[in-house]
This record gives C-alpha cells, sequence and structure tokens, in this order.
C-alpha cells in the first residue's frame, strides 16, 4: 500500500462542512443541515454524520446521502485499541451505513466511547492513556478499520476534563499516525481544552504533530466555567469559540498544508446564530478552500 501522504492525494476538498449527529434537531430551533446549504451553499460544503449503529441514521442524515451530498462519517462507538470491539455484526453495520452515506472517509474520536462492553448504557467519552504503550494498540485498531472497510481512518483527539499520562497529546497523536500510517483530524476546541487543563501555552507542542497529515479540522465554541474554584472548559458546540480556540485554528490551517475538510461544530443552534462562526472560520481559510456547491 502506498504511504499515507500519496494516497491523501487522492482524498477531496470538501470546503467547510457542518456536523451532526443521531436526533441532534430534536432539539427546538436545532440547525438544519440541508436549510443552512440552501441559504448559505459555502458553509454546508458536506455533512460529517456523526453514527452510533445501535441508532442508525436519523431523517436528516438519510434525506442529505440520498441527494449525493458530500458526507464523512464520524463514529461514535467503537473503541479502536479494542480488537474485540470490531465484531462481525458491528463491521456488517459499518459496511451497510459506509453504503448508504458513501463517505469520503471515516473519523472519530480515538478515545472510549463505551467502559466494558459497548452496550446502550455504557456509552460515554474518555481520552486514551498518554503513553508510549498506549500507541501500538491504537494504531493496530486504526489500520484495521481501514482494512476491514477500505476508507481511510482519521483519528481524532477527544475531548476531556482530565487527561493521564506523560506524553504530550500532540506527541501521543503523531505516535499514532506515523503508527498507524494515516491521517489526522484535529479538533481546535479539543486541543485548546487540553492546553489549558494542562497549563500550557495554546501552541505548546505545536511541532511534534506532522501536519502534512492534518486532512481535517474542527472549530466548535465552548464557555468557561468554574465549580467549587476549579475552572474549566466547556464544549458547548455554542456560537463562541474561546481566543485559545482561535489561535489554534489559525495556526493549524496555516501548517496543514493537505487540509481537505473543516467542520463548524455547532449542530444545536439555530442557522442565524452560527452563521457569524462560518463567516469567521471561512475568513480564515484560503480563498480557494470553500468551492461554490450545487
Ligand atoms: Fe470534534
Amino acid at each position: 500500500m502506498p504511504d499515507f501522504l500519496d494516497r491523501a492525494r487522492a482524498l477531496p476538498r470538501l470546503g467547510l462542512g457542518i456536523s451532526t449527529e443521531y436526533g441532534a434537531r430534536r432539539q427546538d430551533g436545532a440547525l438544519d443541515p440541508a436549510a443552512l446549504r440552501a441559504a448559505h451553499p459555502t458553509y454546508a460544503g458536506f455533512l460529517e454524520v456523526g453514527v452510533e449503529l445501535a441508532k442508525g441514521l436519523d431523517d436528516d442524515a438519510q434525506a442529505w446521502a440520498a441527494r449525493g451530498w458530500p458526507t464523512t462519517y464520524h463514529f461514535l462507538d467503537v473503541n479502536l485499541d479494542e480488537p474485540e470491539d470490531f465484531d462481525p455484526a458491528w463491521l456488517a453495520g459499518m459496511r451497510a451505513t459506509i453504503d448508504v452515506l458513501d463517505p469520503a472517509w471515516l473519523c472519530g474520536d480515538a478515545g472510549l466511547w463505551h467502559f466494558g462492553a459497548r452496550d446502550r448504557g455504557q456509552m460515554l467519552l474518555l481520552p486514551p492513556i498518554l503513553v508510549r504503550e498506549a500507541v501500538a494498540p491504537m494504531a493496530a485498531g486504526i489500520a484495521a478499520l481501514r482494512e476491514a472497510t477500505g476508507r481511510e481512518v482519521l483519528p481524532e483527539n477527544p475531548p476531556g476534563a482530565a487527561f493521564v499520562g506523560d506524553l504530550h497529546l500532540l506527541e501521543y497523536f503523531a505516535a499514532v499516525a506515523e503508527a498507524a500510517d494515516t491521517g489526522l483530524l484535529i479538533d481546535c476546541a479539543h486541543l485548546a481544552i487540553y492546553q489549558r487543563c494542562r497549563g500550557l501555552d495554546p501552541l505548546a507542542a505545536f511541532d511534534a504533530l506532522p501536519w502534512e497529515r492534518v486532512i481535517e479540522l474542527h472549530v466548535a465554541g465552548g464557555s468557561e466555567a468554574e465549580v467549587d474554584g476549579l475552572g474549566w472548559v466547556d464544549d458547548d458546540h455554542g456560537p463562541e469559540v474561546l481566543a485559545d480556540t482561535w489561535a489554534i485554528t489559525e495556526a493549524a490551517i496555516e501548517r496543514a498544508k493537505n487540509l481537505r475538510a473543516v467542520v463548524v461544530e455547532c449542530e444545536r443552534n439555530p442557522i442565524p446564530a452560527v452563521v457569524p462562526l462560518f463567516a469567521a472560520t471561512r475568513e480564515r481559510l484560503p480563498a480557494d478552500f470553500t468551492a461554490a456547491t450545487s
């Protein structure tokens, strides 16, 4: 198989897009992806569909796919570092969903999506343990999923209010990317939260990451909270993006020469509330990054 950087040449440029997950629009006033595409085509160049196979695809995702519009498949239910998670029934469900969505690639947080067995009552999301020993199992899972589906699998840095391990998050993902020979999805809001909770500068350890492997970025709002004197950032996907997240986004765009896609994660907000967020993101991208859609 050619190296990832050769394979990456075949990955399409999706431009600016939006994310959804099952039932996101049940909340009053939540974003209607097709309506955003109709009103602002360049803000909704593709839909990143969050998939928990036990729930399936909701009407919005199915309608989008039925029109042949571009998608990516964001998994929400697999611990990549646990080989027993790739059971035949789950893989069959994933392949069937890939047939419906025809995603440009697969992606998703490389962490623990469930604790114990994969069960509806045990779904959560924890970051990986940031130690050298945790690199090889994660890389093996990424390669196995790529092989099983025939699609690139881009691990994403998960959110977290606390992290365990002696590696910097970017050192860990650099090692995973090299070991799995894969691309990466960097969530700028998650990275801002990580840097802050470790007491680091927003761009700390930036040079550790092989930025040429970064294919996709996420930008999302967050809010500062404090409980009993402990300050933390809530990854709330609201309309206010922290200054740290913008600083990371700008530095990432400058370095990620193979960038293909940027998702503005804001699925539970009405369109007028988030249009400025899309405009601010687009402003930071090269002029030719978002093409007109039809
Ligand atoms: Fe994300």
